[in-house]
């Protein structure tokens, strides 16, 4: 389990990167951290494998001050790709498998598997430079993935990739977490991680807005009623406390609250309801709401 206590960070003169940062990402999770440019996000990171060091705050291992051991163990990919442009895959791979340690038997071993696994076969004689964005990517997931890490930390994995290659990637990040490795990744793409994640951190302007499991966040949020009425009266919805909108000849009105059986009996009356039901807000819109 990872924790993250408190964490700030002022760069410069005055410019608070971080005003109080603080998560828990346990054994197995997927845990989406997400939030606009500039929001924190690679520097709370950052400060996780001591690329940056924090002015406050804690990082904490098992419960414990993370150690310079326990780090080597994890895996990370930075915003900045760190691959050489010259070398090719196979030999990439293995030159960061002999970074953290591994002898030379094990690194061909694990290669190999995750060469098959990626499906980087038939490319790791080949220069990383003549590989597509999408290639780039896995061959920098097999450089954190190498040493078989222990908890994975990934800053914006998913940019620039097709749906394909985000599905391949998702995929080998699902395996790592069911294997009981926490896997944390930043996004600013909100449906991908509503869809990919278990747990999510919003982070804004240095602060954590909210943090828990997809269905906590989406429990948390009031839950709104939904009508589609078609062939509406004109004004049948005047009175009732919500939002009407157009969609062709068809009425959407949205309520928070109120008493859903009087807002049946108004819709079924003023046209033929199509939809009636009560829903729960999406991530990107408590995601709008907690940042506004
Ligand atoms: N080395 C730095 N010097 C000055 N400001 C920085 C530096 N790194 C990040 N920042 C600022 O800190 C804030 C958070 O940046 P960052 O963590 O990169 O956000 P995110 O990854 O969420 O886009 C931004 O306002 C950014 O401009
Ligand atoms: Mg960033």
């Amino acid at each position: 389990m990872l924790e993250i206590r408190g964490l700030r960070k002022t760069f410069g003169a005055g410019k608070v990167a971080l005003d109080g940062v603080s998560f828990a990402v346990p054994a197995g999770q997927m845990f989406g951290f997400v939030g606009a440019n500039g929001a924190g996000k690679t520097t709370t990171m950052r400060i996780v494998m001591k690329v940056l060091t924090a002015d406050e705050g804690e990082v904490l291992w098992n419960g414990r001050p993370l150690t310079f051991t326990e780090r080597r163990t994890f895996g990370y990919m930075p915003e900045e790709r760190g691959l050489y442009q010259k070398m090719r895959v196979g030999e990439q791979i293995d030159y960061f498998g002999r970074l953290h340690g591994m002898d030379a038997a094990a690194v061909v071993k694990a290669r190999e598997a995750l060469v098959e696994r990626l499906g980087l076969a038939a490319r790791v004689g080949d220069a990383v430079e003549s590989l597509s964005l999408g290639n780039q990517q896995r061959v920098q997931l097999a450089v954190a993935l190498i040493h078989d890490p222990e908890l994975l930390i990934l800053d914006e994995p998913f940019s620039g990739l097709d749906p394909i290659a985000v599905d391949a990637l998702a995929e080998v990040l699902h395996e790592r977490a069911r294997g009981g490795v926490p896997v944390i990744f930043s996004s600013h793409q909100l449906e991908l991680v509503e869809r990919l994640c278990d747990a999510v951190g919003i982070v804004s302007a240095g602060r954590m807005v909210a943090s828990g499991t997809v269905d906590e966040l989406r429990d948390a949020e009031a839950r709104r009623l939904r009508v589609v009425v078609r062939d509406a009266k004109p004004g049948w919805a005047d009175g009732l406390a919500g939002e009407l909108s157009k969609d062709g000849d068809r009425d959407v009105l949205t309520v928070a609250g109120g008493d859903d059986q009087a807002v049946l009996r108004k819709a079924a009356e003023a046209g033929h309801v199509e939809f009636f039901g009560v829903e729960r807000p999406t991530l990107v819109e408590i995601f709008r709401e907690a940042v506004a």
